[in-house]
């Protein structure tokens, strides 16, 4: 992440929604924290409703303090920023807003006495981005090549058709340098140091490969229900919110080959060649290497929780999975015949994102058969949260006279390493928009690779409802197929490092 040095205007469509409120607004205050502003900075919020400018200011103000993780405002600090933020309410679809839009930035420019950087963020549905992606074009502000950036939101299109013709649009007013689709994933710190841990150690990178791993595990557990996205939820599920996007990204990190240079393209290349090299998958495999779930009622964290199907703004009989879980396979050298299981979920019994490279047994036990309850191999597991850190488990001696082995851990903790406290993934992908480095932010390819990845099996989902919904208790850990699927090839899912830590408490 480099600084953004030029003055910089950042164009928020869809400011009065929840994603600007909840992550966007505290993303900027703690920058402006930081000392990650740029000299010369200013919001210009642009939504529908009519709102006047102290009253965006004011929900601005409370999403920061509300959601940033600094314990609040200081009001001195805010009213800094304060000062440089605008709202301009009008319809996205009338050129008169964008004239409106221009005549704010031209006008920013002239007390600046500069040119400055202009980031247009989608934080907009995505039914309504080819109209803001035209309304950009007809009145020029995509035009200086250098200056002028667009941000998009996930979700990336529904579907792969989808995704080509949104690409398709912003690609015919946008040049793909000037545009960042964001996955706020890969601007996690532990997402992130999956990189620094692969390249910048001689250990891994050699026993990274199919003759030492024996299969790779990919969990983002969330122990919150769909809350109160319903609507989007029912039209989404589990495979396009978090499979398409952040486990399919995090796999490319695990899987990618070394890159020559940290150049944005060159690590995006090295990522799209291992979404080219996931085995398609036919319709008639999809019952084998998919399992989808929805939640039913239970109880979490001793309170009493709704099923899926009673949430706000979903159907009575939906079919849409708040769980998924996918086999992958990687047709490559280094990954021949080592699966990928990823599994995502709602209403889970942990919130806990890791990663775990089981390795293989040792090729021959030479120690007496009594010296071990069971022989666990190697295991390294990345912890993206709420653990932050990486583990490595292997065998040792128990002390005493008795030749017994049991596993232990050592471990790696940000928290305790650094003594400080990891940026939230919005701030680290802001400053970088704003330094105009898109190393973290996905190609077209990518997410079109993504998509074709899967749609064999939205196809089969959408074309079959599930009969069995809800399938799993909320506080589970998911359907059962999702365990059988794992059990055909002789495996288990891994229990996250947290539960093992609850269980032993
Ligand atoms: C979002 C999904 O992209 O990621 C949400 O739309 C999900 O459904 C969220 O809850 C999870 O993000 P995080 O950072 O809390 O793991």
């Amino acid at each position: 992440m480099t600084l953004a040095v030029e003055p910089t205007i950042l164009v928020i469509f869809g400011s009065m929604g929840d994603l600007t409120w909840r992550k966007l607004a505290p993303a900027v205050y703690n920058l402006l924290l930081t000392g990650q502003l740029p000299g010369h900075f200013a919001v210009v919020g642009m939504d529908l409703k009519p709102a006047s400018q102290d009253e965006f200011r004011l929900r601005l103000r409370d999403g920061a303090h509300g959601f940033c993780e600094c314990g609040g405002v200081d009001e001195n600090k805010w009213n800094v920023l304060a000062g440089n933020i605008a709202y301009i309410s009008g319809d996205f679809a009338s050129p008169a807003t964008y004239l409106a839009l221009e005549s704010q930035i031209r006008e920013l420019e002239k007390n600046w006495g500069s040119l400055a950087n202009v980031v247009f963020y989608l934080a907009t549905p995505p039914g309504i981005m080819q109209t803001i992606v035209e309304g950009l074009g007809a009145a020029g502000l995509d035009q200086d090549v250098q200056r002028a950036r667009i941000v998009v939101e996930k979700p990336f299109g529904h579907d792969l058709a989808s995704a080509i013709a949104l690409n398709g649009v912003l690609t015919s007013v946008f040049d793909e340098k000037q545009v960042y689709r964001i996955d706020h994933y890969l601007g996690k710190e532990t997402v992130q140091n999956i990189l620094a841990l692969r390249f910048a150690n001689v250990l891994f990178e050699p026993i990274w490969n199919r003759r030492y791993i024996d299969h790779v595990q990919i969990t983002v557990a969330e122990q919150v229900g769909v809350e109160h996205r319903g609507a989007y939820y029912e039209h989404a599920g589990a495979l396009r919110d978090m499979i398409q996007n952040h486990l399919v990204q995090v796999l490319t990190l695990i899987a990618m080959e070394p890159m020559v240079s940290f150049d944005a393209d060159e690590i995006r290349n090295k990522k799209v060649d291992v979404l080219r090299a996931i085995r398609p998958i036919t319709a008639a495999e999809v019952a084998e290497v998919a399992v989808r779930g929805q939640y039913g009622a239970g109880t979490m964290g001793g309170e009493n929780v709704i099923a899926y199907r009673n949430e706000p703004g979903v159907a009575a009989d939906s079919s849409a999975e708040s769980f998924a879980a996918i086999k992958l396979s990687v047709d490559n050298w280094r990954w021949q015949d080592v699966p990928f299981y990823l599994r995502t979920g709602k209403r889970l019994a942990q919130r806990s994102s890791e990663v775990s490279i089981q390795f293989r047994p040792v090729p021959h036990q030479s120690f007496p058969k009594t010296a071990a309850t069971a022989w666990l191999p190697n295991r390294l597991i990345i912890q993206i949260q709420p653990e932050e850190g990486i583990l490595l488990r292997f065998q040792a001696k128990q002390p005493g006279a008795t030749l017994h082995l049991s596993p232990v851990d050592m471990h790696f903790s940000y928290r305790e390493a650094f003594k400080t406290k990891s940026p939230e993934a919005y701030e680290t992908l802001l400053a970088d928009v704003m330094a105009g480095d898109a190393t973290l932010f996905m190609r077209a390819d990518q997410v079109e690779a993504s998509w074709s990845i899967l749609m064999p099996i939205l196809n089969e989902w959408g074309n079959s409802a599930a009969t069995d919904f809800p399938n799993y208790e909320s506080g589970s850990w998911g359907p059962e197929a999702a365990d059988a699927l794992i059990q055909r090839d002789g495996r288990v899912w891994l229990p996250p490092t947290s539960q093992e830590a609850q269980d032993q408490a």
